[in-house]
């Protein structure tokens, strides 16, 4: 059911290394998204994948995660991701990049619910540093990064919680720092 793979796909921080990826299943996550809609039908969307350690790690050390909880350290060493999709904007196509990220938005969470249907598991990443990972990708002039989307076999607890009438909605973890929670706000409260 499309409900059970919406609640299964959160948001994880927390993966096991020894889940590689391989680029086929990389391959058919972006495959997906030439199906998905765009804006005019555009289609200023291009993509990278990262599979192999050395570029992972790269990547992954231009990424920032869980600015909410400054005090940890996510992922844990030795729980990082085992693959990235760089989702960019192809300026040669679409100058006017604030117009298509509403398509990024839909390619990286059809890429998310397709890895959630595998049994996988990712974190889009808005939150890195734009021109270093252009840079170490080789990206042409024209091809702006936009979304690290993650992608690994999940290996933490994510537990959502329903927001308390203060509408606060940051999430936290337990004391071990290993559980996660998500506050989400009620059906009445999203209601006008
Ligand atoms: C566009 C976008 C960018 C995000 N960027 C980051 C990020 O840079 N680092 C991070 O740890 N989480 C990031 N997240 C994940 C959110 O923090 C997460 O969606 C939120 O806490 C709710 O958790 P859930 O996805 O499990 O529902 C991003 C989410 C979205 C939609």
């Amino acid at each position: 059911m499309l409900k059970d793979l919406v609640m299964k796909n959160r948001s994880f921080r927390g993966y096991d290394e020894t889940r590689k990826l391989t680029e086929e299943e990389l391959l058919e996550f972006v495959d997906l998204t030439r199906y998905t809609a765009s804006s005019g039908n555009t289609q200023p969307l291009k993509y990278h994948i990262a599979y192999e350690k050395e570029e992972v790690d790269a990547i992954q050390a231009l990424t920032k995660w869980a600015a909410a909880l400054p005090q940890l350290s996510l992922p844990y060493p030795g729980q990082c991701p085992t693959g990235f999709i760089v989702i960019c904007l192809d300026k040669s196509i679409a100058p006017n990049e604030t117009a298509f990220l509403r398509d990024v938005g839909i390619a990286a969470q059809t890429i998310l619910l397709a890895a959630t249907e595998k049994g996988l598991g990712g974190c889009m990443i808005g939150n890195f540093n734009r021109a270093a990972l252009k840079e170490l990708l080789g990206l042409p002039e024209n091809v702006e990064p936009n979304l690290v989307v993650a992608i690994g076999k999940p290996a933490e607890k994510v537990v959502l919680t329903e927001a308390g009438a203060d509408g606060n909605t940051r999430y936290y973890r337990d004391e071990t720092g290993t559980v996660h929670f998500v506050p989400k706000r009620a059906l009445k409260d999203i209601l006008l």
